[in-house]
């Protein structure tokens, strides 16, 4: 578990954190160890019922909602595979392994409810309390949060640390959860422009973007309010370009990586008076793919709902292209699809996409709070065994 901050913030413990947002591979390893020994031995025959109760609600909503997506479960309380149907077509290679993208992924639902129930509870900024209130957390961890902190000796010279943090780094979290009602979290996808999203866009208390993305030129597919713009390390070191997206720069900027010597004059020179933050959440490194699932882990832990536009979410996937510019490189876009359907059926977010595209659909088969709820604590339980 992560050291606690102060009582009134909760920090996502970093075993849960680096397993739900490093992909796959980290799942796997995390969740083999959850999966092969659950054994049931303390868990009670109510809590292994709401286990099941979650995990057959879940294939249901899937099946129902994920355009040919199924899931599929075994004998496991916890591990659900969803399958694409098995003409997709996959198209996206990992650049190392050159391997073409598989049609089937498995989750673990019992870690999922876990980890983003404490995402929603959990403090979202890196302030000056975070870092104080851990144990030695100025020499362990705030020279992480600094490009090139390694050379920093571990903040030997606090003040020095200190005085690069100054700009982004606020003393108490300006964000608390359920701080905002309905927000939208909006993706890059290139699949925007097929539906006018805009005005519904603008509806939302709150919306989030990403890195570069214009509204100007877009506004009737992507509306124009922005609350806040979820930056990746390339987009943050652009930071004065990121300022001018948004005319009236009140625009708040979540930095996802760390803070660079070129952030800071920019903030001090030019000046920037947008806020900008640092985001907490999971150490640098294993998140660095996809500021979209950034982004939403960040809305949900300051929202009440969360909806999401402009992810890339529909069958017949080709190439990722940005709504505003030529095709880019993307990654892993069926593994990402599929989690996002999870995401759904797990009552997290939910999804509006060009086949998606009434205001009014609902989630069909979504399991209820209460099953969401009864199967949690069981997760909970479940997991706490494996300390
Ligand atoms: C999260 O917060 C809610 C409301 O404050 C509380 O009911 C729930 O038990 C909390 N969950 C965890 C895992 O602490
Ligand atoms: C520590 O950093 C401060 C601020 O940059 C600097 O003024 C001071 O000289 C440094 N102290 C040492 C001992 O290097
Ligand atoms: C919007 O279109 C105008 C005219 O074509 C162009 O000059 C401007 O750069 C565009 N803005 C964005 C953000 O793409």
């Amino acid at each position: 578990m992560a050291p606690r901050a102060a009582p009134a913030l909760r920090v996502l413990p970093l075993a849960l954190a680096a397993a739900i947002f490093s992909g796959l591979t980290a799942i796997l390893v995390y969740l083999s160890g959850v999966s092969s020994s659950h054994g049931g031995a303390r868990l009670s025959e109510a809590d292994l019922a709401a286990l099941a109760a979650l995990r057959g609600g879940f294939s249901k909503c899937v099946d129902a909602n994920g355009l040919g997506l199924k899931a599929v479960t075994g004998e496991d309380y916890c591990r659900v595979v969803i399958q694409y149907p098995s003409d997709t077509v996959s198209k996206w290679r990992d650049p190392i392994t050159h391997k073409v993208e598989g049609l089937s992924f498995e989750f673990n639902l019992c870690e999922a409810v876990a980890s983003w129930e404490q995402v929603r509870n959990s403090t979202t900024v890196l302030t000056k309390e975070y870092i104080d209130a851990l144990p030695n957390g100025w020499e362990e961890y705030a020279w992480r949060r600094i490009n090139k902190g390694i050379l920093l000796n571990k903040c030997q010279n606090r003040s020095l640390c200190m005085e690069k943090l100054s700009l982004v780094l606020p003393e108490t979290s300006p964000y608390v959860p359920h701080q905002f009602g309905r927000c939208a979290g909006v993706g890059n996808s290139g699949d925007l422009l097929k539906t006018k999203f805009g005005d519904e866009i603008d509806s939302y208390d709150a919306v989030f973007r990403e890195n570069g993305a214009p509204t100007q030129n877009y506004t009737e597919y992507v509306g124009t309010k922005s609350t806040f713009r979820l930056l990746n390390r390339g987009s943050a070191k652009a930071l004065d370009k990121v300022v001018e997206l948004e005319e009236t720069k009140k625009e708040i900027l979540i930095v996802k990586t760390t803070i660079h010597d070129i952030m800071n004059q920019m903030i001090r020179e030019l000046p920037i008076t947008n806020p900008v933050y640092l985001m907490l959440g999971t150490t640098i490194g294993s998140s660095a793919k996809g500021t979209g699932l950034k982004a939403l882990e960040f809305a949900l832990s300051i929202c009440d709902s969360v909806d999401m536009y402009g992810f890339t979410v529909d069958p017949g996937y080709k190439e990722w292209k940005r709504y505003f510019s030529e095709v880019r490189k993307g990654h892993t876009p069926l593994h990402g699809r599929a989690y996002y359907q999870m995401m759904e059926c797990l009552g997290l977010v939910k999804i509006h996409s060009p086949m998606r595209g009434d205001p009014r659909r609902t989630v069909k088969w979504l399991p209820t709070r209460a099953t969401i709820e009864a199967a949690r604590v069981a997760s909970e339980k479940l997991l706490n065994l494996q300390d």
